[in-house]
């Protein structure tokens, strides 16, 4: 596990009229990642991006890695359309399929890096048989599928047993992470930060929201 910190702007919370300059923005002030958070209305109650958002913000960053955070119905249709679309990471929900093992050796054949997202009622054993076929996992800190929730006070301890059942991964949240939660979770073992609202929507602007979390960890 990578002991560095890195913040992963998600877009769900940008002002999408300008989402090119509010990538550049997130670039500019040192974002890490970005992360496209995909929502199908099934899995999740509500409707996003598809591949398409992906290839823009590429096209608006370059250099800059991006996560696809598939909360869809069976990820394994669209695995090759986010990864040609330009998606570095493709996360999946544990929940989303009856093929995990298959969808993330697709996403390994698809040339990108995969990673397992666990809902915050899915227990950490569920991640078991998968350890060793993915490089990260993300504990959602909140019930996705919209910004600007609030943050499940538990979820330090999922992320200390999570760390004790795979020491190895990358573990990433997401989900009401802000300057106040930042510390709770990296304490916890996590270092990857997703935060939509306390960048986008940070009364200072997407640079100050960024230096504000990375300031919370120290
Ligand atoms: C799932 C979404 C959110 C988003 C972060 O609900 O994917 O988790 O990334 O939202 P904030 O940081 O505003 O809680």
């Amino acid at each position: 596990m990578s002991s560095h910190v890195r913040v992963v702007p998600s877009i769900l919370s940008a002002d999408l009229a300008r989402l090119g300059e509010q990538v550049r923005e997130a670039v500019a002030a040192g974002a890490d990642r970005i992360q496209v958070d995909v929502m199908d209305g099934h899995f999740v109650p509500n409707l996003t991006f598809g591949p398409g958002v992906v290839a823009a913000v590429r096209s608006a960053a370059p250099g800059l890695p991006i996560e696809a955070h598939l909360m869809v119905e069976r990820p394994e249709q669209f695995v090759r359309a986010f990864a040609e679309a330009g998606a570095d990471h493709i996360l999946v929900q544990v929940e989303s399929t009856t093929s995990l093992y298959r969808t993330v050796h697709a996403i390994a054949e698809a040339g990108a890096t995969a990673g397992l997202v666990l809902n915050p009622a899915t227990p950490v054993e569920t991640l078991r048989e998968l350890v060793p076929y993915v490089r990260m996992v993300n504990v959602m800190t909140v019930e996705p599928g919209f910004g600007g929730q609030r943050f499940i006070p538990t979820s330090p301890d999922k992320i200390r047993r999570v760390r004790a059942l795979a020491p190895e991964l990358d573990i990433e949240v997401d989900g009401g992470i802000d300057e106040r939660t930042a510390p709770l979770v990296v304490e916890a073992g996590a270092r990857l930060l997703v935060a939509g609202s306390a960048v986008f929507a940070h009364p200072g602007g997407v640079a100050a929201g960024i230096r504000a979390l990375r300031d919370s960890v120290g």
